[in-house]
């Protein structure tokens, strides 16, 4: 492609490493470069609008150009711009966000730790399990299990609890002490006339089979999404939870939610732990707690968890532990406006009259002869294509039928995330039932040129 030597893609291609991309790539392809935002639209340098179909990245609940959040920011940067939380300082609306965190968390909860992302928040999670198991005298109760697929961010310790190839992949992770059980992904894992409730049962088993193999002793925690996000949008199988948490119970293992993506209403309730029953010791939350207008995340802890930490760093004389940014004021003045509106729009009943109509449209996909299987809850879902409908053959990864159909997506004005060959949505909250109905319109024009594409080029099995 030609560009002018000054173009703002001439100079991102020179000067700009860019996160989860192909950078040879990127010195052929160049970005696309975004420059304003109105409700659930986006447009480009050129004034193309494209519908964001996954919020940015599964964060910007209320769309783009909120005023409100626009104007709590700039009140609080005229007020107290910085302050930080550390050595029993803190600003009044970092104060104001904990409590209404705590008071709204969806199982009893007791204090709030403020980070500025969903790694942070979870690598913070990694330190305080072991700080704990140690202020408890059991130093080898330190590893934590995550699953297959699992998605908590990038950091150092949250990579490795991440489970998938790439973020360990030549990373040298992951790091020792964690470990990843079986996905719970009923369509790709489940054996052929396994019931959902029988697979339910298989993966309890796996994961007590790894806490016995491991030793109980040895396992401090266990991590999930309620639903896996990165992973594919994995919506866990009937009585996953239900037979999970006793085994957590059993062997005294600590149950953290990553509620990153989940919290804030994506799935039709507050968090993901009301939707499955779950009842979390800890609880990370990020993205929709701001809607991504500024950085910022938090770990929220029970009691059991809060009262080891205050006696042990009362003994030690600090929890020495904390971010220059944690408890921004200027990003919790941000998030409790969004909270705020959250309850006054009654975000929840406008999601649980939008969810149907997103999930039917969604589902009306699962006839095609390029689809797999459509999956979802609330506003989040995914549709996997694959090479032998039949047999649920994925395609090769080299011949990149997700990354093409995005491309074609992105024709069309929809802009969507490929994982794998499993294409995401995750609109913004806001969204209404007519803009769901094109967003999908959009995506059936994108299917097709994808399954003109794959037949042009003998990619499908007959
Ligand atoms: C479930 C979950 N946890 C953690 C993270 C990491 O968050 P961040 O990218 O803000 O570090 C993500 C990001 O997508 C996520 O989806």
């Amino acid at each position: 492609m030609t560009r002018m030597p000054n173009s703002l893609a001439a100079r991102d291609i020179a000067y700009h490493l860019h996160p989860y991309t192909d950078a040879a790539k990127h010195e052929a392809d160049g970005p696309l470069i975004l420059t304003s935002g109105k409700g659930i639209h986006v447009f480009d340098e050129n004034g193309k609008s494209y519908v964001e179909g996954l919020s940015g990245l599964w964060c910007v609940s209320l769309g783009f150009g909120e005023e409100r959040l626009v104007e709590a920011a700039a009140k609080q940067m005229r007020k107290l711009p910085y302050y930080h939380t550390f050595a029993h300082k803190t600003s009044d609306v970092t104060v104001e966000l904990a409590e209404r965190l705590i008071k709204m968390a969806p199982v009893p909860m007791s204090h709030a730790f403020f980070c500025n992302s969903g790694s942070e928040a979870n690598d913070t999670v990694v330190k305080m399990v072991w700080y704990y198991s140690n202020a408890l005298g059991r130093p080898n109760k330190k590893k934590i299990i995550s699953r297959i697929k699992g998605y908590h961010g990038v950091t150092v310790a949250s990579a490795s609890l991440t489970g998938l190839p790439n973020n360990h992949r030549d990373f040298d992770l992951p790091i020792a002490n964690i470990m990843h059980t079986e996905c719970p992904h009923h369509y790709r894992f489940g054996k052929p006339g396994e019931s959902e409730e029988d697979f339910a049962t298989r993966m309890a088993e796996s994961l007590e089979a790894m806490i016995q193999r491991e030793g109980p002793d040895t396992v401090a925690a266990f991590i999930a999404e309620p639903v896996m996000g990165a992973g594919g949008v994995i919506v866990p199988p009937k009585t996953y939870f239900e037979k999970i948490q006793p085994i957590l119970r059993k062997h005294d293992i600590l149950f953290i939610a990553d509620e990153v993506i989940c919290g804030f209403g994506r799935t039709g309730n507050m968090f993901g732990t009301e939707t499955y029953k779950l009842q979390p010791d800890i609880i990370t939350v990020a993205k929709q707690l701001s809607s991504a207008y500024l950085p910022i995340s938090a770990v929220m802890i029970n009691k059991k968890v809060y009262d080891v930490i205050r006696d042990n760093s009362g003994k030690i004389g600090t929890f020495g532990h904390g971010y220059t940014y944690s408890g921004h004021p200027v990003s919790a003045a941000v998030a409790i406006e969004t909270l705020k509106i959250y309850e006054e729009r009654n975000l929840l009943a406008q999601i649980r009259d939008v969810a149907p109509v997103f999930q039917k449209e969604l589902r009306r996909f699962a006839d095609h002869p390029l689809v797999g299987e459509c999956r979802g809850v609330g506003l989040v879902g995914a549709i996997e294509m694959v090479k032998n409908k039949k047999t649920k053959e994925s395609f090769d990864p080299k011949q990149a039928v997700g990354a093409h159909c995005i491309g074609r997506a992105q024709e069309h004005g929809l802009i969507v995330r490929t994982l794998g060959d499993s294409v995401a949505f995750c609109p913004p909250l806001i969204i209404t039932k007519d803009q769901v109905v094109d967003m999908f319109a959009r995506f059936e024009k994108a299917l097709e040129e994808t399954a003109a594409h794959v037949k042009a080029n003998g990619l499908q099995a007959a």
